[in-house]
């Protein structure tokens, strides 16, 4: 595996960001823990330390929530016109505009992707979501309710914000997935304390200060630096938190679950997949070809709605196995600051662990390797795009998530359409599936049948601000995006008036 190695300079902004003393944003000010604590962050594709930031825990988290409580009871937020909220949540959306490169930056150098898609994804995707959010501010109307009571009534529903809400997010789009939580719990009027992930902390820090910039009044976006089983764990079970937000594995969805019981806080949760692609005999080739391959190894496959199951008919399965491997070898693999470069390095030793650990299980299950499953040999935590076949559903490859560029493939010959259902709903998971095919009555009937949060037909990974996601079964609680993710960030209020 040839790896790119050459690590071009970072521009003098994002530069200038990286050498800072990094601080928690706890009421307006940018503090250290309390403990003095710190912990470096790593560039993935060198092993190298590129920033120290601090190591937050129970003290700094009950300070954030304390601060965020002000912030909604006494503070301006939830009582300002939803007007000046929608300006303030659609400026952020503008002040991502404007620092746009040096994020992608930040965000290439942090978790290892692509600079080149990082821009065009992740900060795109979080300036259209606080763009698109911002709308909600002033849309969260109730509705007058027609009573049968004896008498003369007025009844009528009013939408409040929640209150204090926890958000803790993962290092996939550590930046765009920070925007999904913020975007609708400001444009609701929430108060929040966000926890990134411990590997990728350094977006959501220079969010804080984009979040000032704004004109966001103090106190209301906290932002906790620290670790999941210390900062994230306090927030999850906080007995002042109204809410929490989760992204992550599904294993740690079941602990938020078991901490939120203390003071019974609503939660949502977006977790795990394990995505079926279908390809249909007469689907277009060549498109299916190209998006299924993206459906895997973008982002070096860690996106919770990955492809990473791809079933293709028997009368086009060497086509299919043929065409990905090909779009596999177009990837340049390499220092993900480098623009020309596709694949980057996975996030962590730890992830590069368990990717590397899955292909070998794979192997010993008897899939066949078709192509990669060899690992960087030099310093960084690089997979190669990787092809297993012969696959079958026992397999651990076939039923758990990788979370890695690694896809299985698998064929089908039949005709009924709830056969080919079963095999793309034989898992715990629920979020994502792909359709391939010309035919309409075929995307659509299978669109009914596969029980997932989101169907994508003739595309996969598809997401769009309104377009409401999340999943069924295991993968997770609620839905983010639309004018649904706007249910989870506030209450239903109902009044009567007797007249
Ligand atoms: P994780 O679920 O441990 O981490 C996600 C977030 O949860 C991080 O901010 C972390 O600090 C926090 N966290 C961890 N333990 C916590 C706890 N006890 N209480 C509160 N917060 C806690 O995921 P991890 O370990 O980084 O990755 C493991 C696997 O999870 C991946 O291989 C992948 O399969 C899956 N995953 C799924 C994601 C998705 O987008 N659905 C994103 C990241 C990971
Ligand atoms: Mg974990």
């Amino acid at each position: 595996m040839t790896v790119a190695i050459e690590k071009p300079a970072l521009s003098s902004a994002a530069a200038k960001f990286l050498q800072k003393e990094h601080k928690l944003l706890i009421d307006g000010r940018w503090v250290a823990a309390k403990s003095g604590e710190t912990f470096p962050v790593e560039d993935p594709a060198t092993e190298e330390t590129i920033a120290h930031v601090p190591g937050g825990d129970k003290a700094d988290i009950d300070l954030a929530v304390a601060a965020a409580r002000r912030a909604f009871e006494t503070g301006p937020w939830s009582r300002i016109s939803p007007g000046e909220r929608s300006k303030i949540v659609w400026r952020l959306g503008d002040l991502l505009e404007r620092y746009g490169d040096e994020l992608a930056e930040l965000e290439a150098l942090d978790n290892g992707k692509p600079v080149t898609n990082a821009r065009r994804g992740d900060v795109e995707g979080s300036i259209d979501m606080f763009h698109y959010m911002a709308g909600w501010a002033t849309r969260l109307n109730g509705e007058t309710i027609q009573v049968s009571s004896p008498g003369n009534w007025h009844a009528y529903t009013v939408r409040e914000p929640v209150g204090v809400v926890g958000q803790i997010i993962p290092w996939n789009f550590p930046l765009m997935m920070a925007a999904w939580k913020l975007a609708p719990a400001l444009a609701a009027g929430c108060t929040i304390v966000l926890k990134p992930a411990e590997q990728t902390p350094l977006t959501a820090l220079r969010l804080g200060e984009l979040v000032q910039e704004a004109g966001v009044p103090d106190g209301v976006v906290n932002i906790v630096t620290g670790f999941g089983e210390t900062a994230g764990a306090a927030l999850a079970e906080h007995p002042d938190v109204d809410k929490i937000a989760f992204t992550g594995s599904t294993e740690v969805g079941r602990l938020i679950v078991k901490a939120s019981a203390g003071n019974l806080k609503r939660v949502s949760l977006e977790l795990g997949g394990k995505s079926p692609a279908i390809v249909f005999p007469d689907a277009d080739l060549d498109l299916a070809i190209v998006g299924t391959a993206a459906a895997i190894f973008y982002n070096q496959g860690q996106c919770c709605t990955a492809g990473s199951r791809l079933f293709a008919h028997k009368s086009v399965y060497d086509r299919i196995v043929s065409g990905v491997v090909e779009e596999a070898g177009k990837l340049k693999v390499g220092h993900g600051l480098d623009p020309t470069v596709n694949l980057g390095p996975l996030v962590s030793k730890e992830q590069h662990e368990r990717v590397t650990g899955y292909i070998q299980a794979g192997h010993g299950e008897g899939a066949e390797v078709v192509v990669g499953g060899k690992t960087g040999n030099g310093h960084g935590y690089f997979v190669e795009p990787t092809v297993l076949a012969k696959t079958n559903r026992d397999m651990r490859v076939v039923r758990e998530e990788i979370f890695g560029p690694v896809v299985c493939v698998q064929s089908f010959d039949d005709e009924d359409l709830d056969s080919v259902a079963k095999f793309a709903n034989d898992t715990e998971y629920g979020l994502q599936a792909s359709v391939w095919t010309r035919n309409l009555k075929v995307a659509h009937m299978m669109a009914r049948k596969i029980k997932a949060g989101t169907i994508c037909i003739n595309t996969h990974n598809y997401g769009d601000p309104a377009w409401p996601f999340g999943g069924y079964k295991q993968s997770g609680w609620g839905r983010e995006m639309g004018k649904e993710v706007m249910e989870h960030y506030t209450e239903t209020k109902s009044v009567a008036a007797r007249l």
